[in-house]
């Protein structure tokens, strides 16, 4: 920008100023006009015009510049002269271009995006536990979530909360043979089941990093987004108003503090679709 700048600087320089040199030629060659004329219209003699001739080069070299000065300018030196330079606020305005250009760069830069609700929560969280569950939640050390895998396990998220909380060796400690849907399509599923893995526990109660809030943001991610359920379906919209959606009160008063899994139940009876025990102790499902 500067670098355009200075080249319109100078060529609008070398439009309105004239150089030196082509007004003393213009100067000259109208003194050498007003010779000539005085030679033609002058005496007859043969040696005047010589001596003319002779004395006009000092006569123009000394005297003429001042006589020159005083005449009007000659019609293309007034035009120059009266030709608009450039306006001044033209020149405001052109500094100001870098103050666009910081302006313009800022615009540019992505918005970060606003996290919020228990899904935005949850893809976060499900970070740690890609690396068992495979980013796509497609398995490996740990199950497989997708394709309605997760769903079938789990038809109660309730449930889900709870094993994602105490993890299998809570169940397996309090002797529990079966969590999840003891009717699950393709038999039920008992901890340690899977290759003799265990689900780490990940609630605080068993030296778990999450919060409640979290657990609930990832389940709810591993439900309807990698779990794949339709949360406006017939049979998953409630469940997902309730508590995935982000207007959901459970997952608010959670990350408020207004609600513990342990308190749910109760916390929350006055809802139409009353929401099941969580709680934080390994125990049989609640689903029928
Ligand atoms: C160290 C590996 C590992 C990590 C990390 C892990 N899991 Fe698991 N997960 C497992 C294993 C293994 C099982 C099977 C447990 C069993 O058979 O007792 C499992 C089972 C599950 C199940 C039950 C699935 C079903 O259909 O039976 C859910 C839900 C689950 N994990 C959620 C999570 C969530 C949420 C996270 C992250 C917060 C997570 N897991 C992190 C290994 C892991």
């Amino acid at each position: 920008m500067i670098l355009i700048f200075c080249v319109n600087c100078s060529i609008v320089s070398c439009v309105t100023e004239i150089p030196e040199h082509l007004l003393k030629r213009s100067r000259d060659r109208k003194t050498g006009d007003g010779a000539s004329s005085s030679e033609s219209g002058g005496t007859s003699g043969e040696n005047v015009p010589a001596v003319q001739k002779a004395a006009a080069p000092a006569k123009t070299a000394k005297n003429t510049p001042s006589v020159v000065l005083a005449k009007p300018d000659s019609p293309r030196v007034a035009a120059a002269k009266s030709r608009k330079k450039i306006p001044f606020w033209a020149m405001a305005t052109l500094s100001l271009l870098p103050l666009w250009g910081f302006l313009y760069a800022i615009a540019l830069k992505p918005a970060e995006k606003v996290v919020e609700g228990p899904l935005a929560v949850g893809s976060q969280v499900y970070g740690g536990c890609a690396g068992c569950h495979g980013a796509a939640g497609q398995g490996g050390a740990g199950r497989i979530l997708h394709q309605g895998e997760v769903m079938k396990t789990f038809p109660h998220i309730e449930d889900m909360l709870n094993f994602v909380y105490t993890g299998s060796q809570a169940y397996v400690a309090a002797g529990i043979k079966q969590y999840g849907d003891p009717k699950r399509a393709g038999g039920a599923h008992a901890p340690l089941s899977y290759n003799g893995n265990a689900m780490p526990q990940q609630g605080e109660t068993y030296g778990g990093g999450l919060s409640e809030a979290e657990i609930l943001g990832v389940v709810c991610h591993e439900r309807y987004v990698v779990g794949g359920a339709d949360p406006k379906s017939e049979q998953w919209a409630e469940e997902y108003e309730t508590w995935c959606s982000p207007e959901s009160e459970i997952f608010k008063a959670l990350e408020t503090g207004g609600t513990k899994f342990d308190s749910i139940a109760k916390d929350f009876s006055m809802m139409k679709e009353k929401p099941n025990e969580v709680g934080t102790k390994a125990r049989a499902s609640t689903a029928n």
